[in-house]
């Protein structure tokens, strides 16, 4: 029987062999040799299925908390110019999981979140995250309440916006909230094209805040649409455009506490674009749309994604997978069926292209990924030292076995799209399992609900005067 273990980290040297593991090129620990039950060698035998793990469940997804914590240490490494970390965890993290993301990149020195949902800033705060959280972009009017009540950071970028956002925040922040002032950073369209105000619409914008007394004119943000190309040219023009609108603005006296511009590939590459905030996403979760050579981040992969064995068969050359027959066996061939599909993110452009991890090898996705399954030719593990896997074997579809990995930019590539696009769409359904190193070994856990608390610029409910107690004790004793 193979041993049932779930060892994400190495644990200290003289562990291994009292608990009959092995370290394999640092990336994971995997059984020791044993026999099988058909007396063959079972030395590569991968990653068990987490403990907690729901037994009807066909996949499972393992974060590494430990990988967030380095990421956002090489991010503060690049801030030299004394800019402070916003954590992009929108769409759930980019599908890593928003609430563990967040405890974990603020713990770890990141000072704000960015989201791009009011639903996402409210998520957040309902977990009890304190820290600022900016929304990115524009949201439904009807979201705004919400927004002010949750003391989310607005980003506007038209005149009817701060008009709404002024009356609803006028309407909410009354009695217990009376004095609390709504943060707002104005969007400024220098390129991107996607929202914010025209460079010259920022100066009537910011008087039009600047009259709300119920709105705090934090910020003033931009968006590059082109960072990550090998032109510097769009970028560099963004950056001087902006430049010279604070500078402009700055003249006329208004002066923004917190400016920003820099998304993960401004932070590689741009360091005149790290103003007070540097806004990472793809970066923070170890994904670059660049090759890695290019910014000489030590940034690690943070998601591996592990499903199991359901079927094996042995089919003859000639032999036809899958929708429309795509793929013909070249020789007497063992065919693995897998219970993942595009239904769980797997996406149907790897049809032809995707490849899987078994027993530390890749090996090719055979023929059209359908809806609940893929199929997967096993038959180069025919002549491997351990054999032919069994059902229930574990499988890598994203990750690292051994010293053999399957990249999320690899997989964005072969299927013609971006890391985001993987990782975003891999369905909420598959469960996330937090690997925390600092945790102990094994622990295959959603980290605690803790209260993450850097101070507040203003108090959502301002303190009591000291008379206020006064007055309600003579209210109370009927005064
Ligand atoms: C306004 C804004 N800032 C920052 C980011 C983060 O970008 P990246 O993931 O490339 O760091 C995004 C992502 O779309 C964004 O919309």
């Amino acid at each position: 029987m193979r041993a049932n273990i779930f060892l994400p980290f190495a644990p200290p040297p003289g562990r291994y062999l009292q608990q009959g593991l092995f370290p394999l090129a640092g990336r994971g620990v995997f059984p020791i040799a044993r026999a099988n039950a058909s007396g063959r060698s079972n030395a590569l035998s991968p990653l068990a299925p987490p403990p907690g793990l729901d037994p009807l469940a066909s996949s499972w997804i393992c974060v590494d908390l430990d990988a967030y914590r380095n990421n956002v240490r090489a991010i503060l490494g690049r801030l030299t110019h004394g800019a402070a970390l916003l954590a992009v965890v929108k769409a759930d993290a980019y599908g890593h999981g928003a609430v563990p993301i967040a405890r974990t990149v603020l713990r770890a020195g990141a000072q704000r979140l960015g989201v791009a949902r009011i639903k996402e800033g409210v998520d957040l705060r309902e977990a009890g995250i304190d820290a600022p959280i900016q929304l990115l972009g524009s949201c439904p009017p009807d979201h705004l309440p919400a927004g002010i009540e949750y003391d989310l950071t607005f980003a506007v970028s038209s005149s009817d916006e701060i008009r709404m956002l002024a009356d609803r925040a006028r309407a909410a922040n009354q009695g217990l909230y009376r004095g609390r002032r709504t943060k707002v950073h104005l969007k400024i369209d220098t390129g991107m094209g996607r929202g914010g105000f025209a460079p010259d619409e920022v100066w009537p914008a910011a008087e039009q805040v600047l009259a709300e007394k119920t709105l705090d004119m934090e910020g003033a943000f931009t968006h590059f649409s082109s960072a990550d190309e090998t032109d510097p040219a769009p970028t560099l023009a963004q950056v001087a455009l902006f430049r010279k609108l604070l500078r402009d603005l700055e003249e006329r006296g208004v002066r923004f506490r917190v400016r920003h511009m820099a998304n993960s590939a401004a932070t590689a590459f741009y360091p005149e674009s790290q103003l007070d905030l540097v806004r990472c996403g793809a970066i923070l979760h170890g994904l670059r749309t660049w090759p890695a050579e290019r910014d000489g981040l030590a940034l690690k992969p943070t998601l591996s994604w592990h499903t199991r064995i359901v079927h094996l068969a042995k089919r003859p050359a000639g032999w036809t997978v899958g929708y429309s027959r795509l793929y013909r066996c070249e020789r007497d061939s063992v065919l693995a069926t897998l219970p993942v599909g595009y239904r769980d993110g797997y996406r149907r452009a790897l049809t032809g292209k995707g490849e899987v991890l078994i027993r530390g090898l890749r090996l090719p996705v055979a023929g059209t990924i359908s809806m609940d399954y893929l199929v997967v030719d096993v038959t180069p593990l025919m002549h491997a030292a351990g054999g032919l896997p069994e059902v229930g074997e574990v499988v890598t579809l994203i990750g690292g076995q051994g010293a053999a990995r399957i990249g999320i930019e690899e997989m964005a590539v072969a299927s013609d799209t971006i890391p985001y696009v993987v990782t975003t769409q891999l369905s909420a359904d598959v469960k996330r399992f937090y690997q925390d190193g600092a945790a102990g070994l094994g622990q295959a856990v959603e980290p605690e609900l803790r209260h993450v608390a850097p101070p507040r610029a203003v108090p959502l409910r301002p303190a009591k005067k000291p008379d206020e107690d006064s007055d309600s004790r003579r209210m109370a004793a009927g005064a």
